[in-house]
């Protein structure tokens, strides 16, 4: 794909995204606030963070919040996480006859211990055998489109993920989301955008993760890869606003950056969100790292973040990000 083509729509089987930059799952993290504020600021395409299918089928109560969609929220991705391919099939039928999303994603790459041991996520991804059977019965048992999320390989020199891909296309995966590093790897360690551009050519689509920062990388991703699609994860922390700059740089050569007023109404509006959807004191604990990242890099950040830490009501965090505000503004007056 070229360059050009990153704000164009796209397919995914059945699925038509608007937009080919789309927002990773992400555990603990893409939650209904935030995708919403996600959504808002141009991602093509959300997904839920990571589902246990065992939860799913015993109808676990946090877990059905987990798939709560955001008011005009489509197309919405829902991942799955297991490694009995029986239950994720029976997964994939609920969430279809329930119409929770309009895209399933199955995780291959998740290398958490607690995951693996469960044969899931990673370790799915290292035994074809059943990795093949999984990806077939899931893609059996629902009409939506089946995608997986993985990384390029287990270790160094292995390529394992990377040469799956054209398999998994031929039984009926419809996009591949491939995170470029090894499973061996944490997230410090800079990806190997080269194994993405390995993997073009051998199935369509392929979206590119791993590393993506800022719009920049979004546009050095696709110009070095030639992928059809870039995911953003950790890159929208505390910038949701990535979406709408990739677009910009795409099309009008350069970024707007965002005002600070922009940022502040952010924090307000997330906040509010995040309380109406899980209530005052869980809202507000699933807050305190978004309000400290959107605040990372910005004079007194880490003064606001201690000081947000020991808050516990919606009025008291609400007064502190005014004063907060109050301070940058006169700052800025002052040094002109
Ligand atoms: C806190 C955290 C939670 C994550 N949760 C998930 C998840 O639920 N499912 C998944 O496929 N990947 C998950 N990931 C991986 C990201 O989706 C993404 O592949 C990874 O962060 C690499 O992209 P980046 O370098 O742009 O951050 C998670 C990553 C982080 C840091």
């Amino acid at each position: 794909m070229t360059l050009s083509e990153l704000l164009s729509p796209f397919s995914i089987g059945h699925c038509r995204v608007v937009s080919r930059v789309i927002a990773a799952p992400m555990a603990g993290i893409t939650d209904l606030p935030f995708r919403t504020i996600l959504k808002s600021c141009g991602a093509g395409l959300t997904f839920s963070e990571m589902v246990s299918v065992e939860a799913l089928i015993r109808g676990h109560r946090k877990t059905y919040g987990i798939l709560q969609r955001a008011d005009g929220e489509v197309p919405f991705g829902i991942q799955l996480f297991g490694g009995n391919p029986d239950a994720l099939a029976k997964a994939a039928r609920q969430l279809e006859r329930e119409q929770r999303c309009e895209l399933i994603d199955i995780n291959l790459g998740c290398p958490a211990k607690k995951v693996i041991r469960s044969g899931s996520g990673a370790a799915l991804m290292r035994e074809k055998q059943r990795l093949f059977m999984s990806v077939g019965k899931v893609v059996d048992a629902v009409s939506l489109p089946v995608t997986v999320k993985m990384r390029a390989c287990d270790r160094p020199g292995d390529l394992r993920g990377v040469k799956l891909i054209p398999e998994l296309f031929s039984r009926g995966i419809k996009a591949v989301f491939l995170h470029a590093r090894c499973v061996s790897w944490n997230f410090s360690h800079p990806p190997e955008w080269k194994w993405i551009e390995m993997a073009v050519g051998m199935g369509r689509p392929i979206v590119g993760n791993g590393g993506i920062l800022s719009p920049e990388d979004a546009v050095k991703m696709v110009e070095r890869t030639g992928c059809d699609g870039v995911m953003v994860a950790r890159g929208m922390l505390g910038n949701p606003w990535i979406f709408r700059e990739i677009q910009q740089i795409v099309g009008e050569g350069k970024a707007a950056p965002v005002s600070f007023e922009e940022r502040v109404e952010t924090m307000k509006r997330h906040l509010s969100l995040s309380i109406r959807t899980f209530g005052e004191k869980q809202g507000i604990l699933k807050m305190r790292k978004h309000l400290a990242w959107y605040v990372k890099g910005l004079p007194l950040a880490s003064d606001f973040r201690g000081r947000i830490n020991r808050l516990e009501d919606k009025r008291s965090i609400l007064e502190e990000i005014r004063r907060y505000s109050k301070l940058i503004y006169e700052k800025y007056d002052n040094d002109g």
